[in-house]
């Protein structure tokens, strides 16, 4: 994956200013450096027929502001004022398509494990962003292992909700799996049934329906996963999106696919070496993920679900 420079993000937003990317920087007492304790978002602007706009950029303000209530994050900024902060972001980096990452963290006061006297800040860069799994990943689909580190449970911390300290198990099942020749990991809950990747959500297709880990399995609520259910219902599919799914299941499936924010709608061609399926992307996988492609490509249907950027 490329790395990116000033060139990419030449102006970042820091607490309400618009700073250029050498001062973007933070103290190394910072709470959120040493403890994880900040809260994020990934949202993608496409390139749409009709001008650049955020996908669903209201559903992550959503999910950002209920990411902030466990750990009494207290944003000090309105939605309309990050949503003006991003679109300038976008307008002044001259992006027509981007990768979006809001940040709210914990800054710097005292070290404690207590955040208490800590201040809350808040940043917003955009960045140019291709496939996060690669362009063959889409077509082709991904091999994938089943990682040996347990996604941490829903009783444990708050799965449902993006905080960045959570994400050390993301990189450790990821790079478990990529040591292993796989392009990404599949996390069992602690049950050890199925519950995501380490920055996507599963599906799984049998005889002709399509299954998906409910919130109960320690996943991610994504916002992809949403889409795609809804994408997948006006087709008349039924989706089961409370299911539980066991490991062995993965293996006999017709068809698995990956979504996220990221990721968008990823096929897996096989899991731990077995081949899934026919051992490419399924029809079902490749109908959803053309209207996913279409649905933002084109800005057409569910208006609601895009904010322009003029
Ligand atoms: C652990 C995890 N699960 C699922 C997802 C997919 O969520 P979304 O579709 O909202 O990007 C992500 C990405 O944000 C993630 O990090």
């Amino acid at each position: 994956m490329p790395g990116f420079d000033e060139m990419d993000v030449e102006t970042i937003w820091m607490d309400g200013e618009y700073v250029d990317w050498e001062d973007a920087t933070v103290h190394v007492l910072t709470h959120a450096l040493h403890y994880g304790t900040g809260i994020f978002e990934g949202a993608r602007a496409y390139d749409t027929e009709q001008g650049t706009a955020i996908f669903r950029w209201d559903a992550h303000l959503d999910r950002l502001y209920d990411s902030a209530k466990p750990y009494e994050l207290d944003i000090p900024f309105s939605r309309a004022e990050l949503t003006e902060a991003t679109l300038e972001l976008l307008r002044r980096n001259e992006l027509d398509s981007a990768y979006i990452r809001p940040l709210v963290y914990y800054g710097y006061h005292s070290l404690g494990v207590s955040p208490a006297e800590c201040p809350t800040e808040t940043m917003i860069a955009t960045w140019p962003w291709g496939t996060y799994l690669g362009e063959e990943a889409l077509q082709e689909g991904v091999e994938v292992t089943v990682s040996s580190w347990r996604k941490h449970a829903s009783s444990q911390v708050p799965t449902n909700v993006k905080t960045t300290g959570l994400y050390v198990n993301s990189m450790l099942a990821g790079e478990e799996a990529r040591k292993q020749g796989a392009t990404e990991a599949i996390l069992l809950n602690k049950e050890g049934d199925v519950a995501e990747g380490p920055g996507e959500n599963i599906f799984l297709v049998r005889d002709g329906e399509i299954f998906t880990p409910g919130l109960a399995e320690s996943i991610l609520e994504g916002i992809t996963r949403d889409t795609v259910i809804t994408l997948a219902e006006e087709r008349g599919y039924t989706v089961h999106d409370e299911a539980s799914i066991s490991r062995g299941e993965l293996y006999t499936a017709d068809e698995l696919f990956f979504t996220g924010s990221a990721a968008e709608v990823t096929p897996i061609r096989k899991v731990d070496n077995v081949e899934i399926g026919s051992g490419s992307r399924g029809p079902i996988t490749e109908e959803l993920q053309q209207a996913y492609f279409d649905l933002t490509e084109q800005a057409a249907d569910h208006e609601e679900w895009f904010t322009f950027v003029d």
